[in-house]
């Protein structure tokens, strides 16, 4: 008799575009695990009974995406240190119904697609973050801990920036501020972390916060350049990357929990950037 399938998913609303099941399966087949990931969308009121229903039925770890991260922080009875500082967790492992560990994987995600995947040290660099939301909240920790000279989160919504940036004033040189009074020098890198990309807008911006080598970084990705990138782009910034490679490399720490193996990301980065091409495959 076959071992049955460990279960895995992601829990969201709405999830029909979600990459992960396609990120989790290459990761099974590359290192050889026997398990299988699905993506289920969960009524905004139902998240909690969901989750409980998919532990019953043997499941063993879920993420979870929009809108149910803080959810999920709620319901774990034990929660990293890091998903303490984000507020948010985006990884549970189901050990019985009622008996969950949760973690974040996000602010890790980002950072190593960073160091790693870019190969942009954030060491002494001055850093401006956009938007002041969950995303942003969730990536502070770990950019912070690569000792930057100075972190900027900027917002539509001053207050919020203002806000986040003393919560994490323990942590490193971080000000908040409005996206209309940023002031100052021109970064080394720029963050997107506003979810305007999502409905193709984009924040208004000064080109005077680039240099001849800002690195512009978008959180969000899509099949073609976010209205960010072609910002910075248009105005000259030296690099820019999506975040494509954020969303492989926080997938690739939640399989690491759930599996204790670490899978390789680069191929799995440029097959889902190829399905972005082809929805289809
Ligand atoms: P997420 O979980 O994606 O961070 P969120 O917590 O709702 O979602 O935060 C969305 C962020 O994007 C906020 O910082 C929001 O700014 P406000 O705090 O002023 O609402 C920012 N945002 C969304 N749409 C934007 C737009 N069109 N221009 C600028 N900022 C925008």
């Amino acid at each position: 008799m076959t071992d049955p399938v460990d279960r895995y998913a992601v829990f969201g609303n709405p999830i029909s575009h979600s990459k992960s099941p396609l990120i989790h399966r290459l990761f099974a087949a590359q290192t050889g695990q026997h398990m299988e990931y699905t993506a289920e969308l969960i009524a905004n009121d139902g998240f909690d009974t969901a989750v409980d229903r998919f532990a019953r039925n043997g499941g063993k770890g879920l993420n979870i995406t929009v809108p149910f991260k803080q959810r999920a922080y709620a319901l774990a009875n034990r929660r990293s240190a890091r998903a303490e500082r984000a507020g948010a967790v985006n990884t549970l492992v189901l050990h019985a119904p009622g008996d969950y560990d949760g973690d974040t994987t996000d602010g890790i995600g980002l950072v190593r697609d960073l160091i790693r995947n870019q190969n942009y040290n954030l060491c002494d660099k001055q850093i401006l973050v956009l938007g002041a939301g969950g995303a942003v909240r969730g990536v502070l920790e770990p950019l912070l801990g690569n000792r930057p000279s100075q972190l900027t989160i900027a917002n539509r919504t001053r207050s919020t920036a203002v806000q986040l940036a003393s919560d994490f004033a323990d942590l490193g040189d971080i000000r908040g501020c409005g996206l209309d009074d940023i002031g100052g020098d021109a970064f080394d890198i720029i963050i997107n972390g506003t979810s305007a990309s999502l409905g193709g807008e984009l924040p208004p911006l000064s080109p005077t916060l680039l240099h001849q080598h800002t690195f512009c970084y978008d959180m969000m990705y899509a099949a073609d350049a976010t209205p960010f990138l072609l910002w910075g782009t248009e105005n000259s910034c030296a690099e820019t990357a999506d975040g494509l490679g954020m969303l492989v490399e926080q997938a690739a720490e939640s399989f690491r929990i759930w599996r204790g193996v670490e899978p390789v990301t680069g191929p799995v980065i440029e097959a889902v950037r190829k399905s972005l091409a082809q929805p289809d495959l």
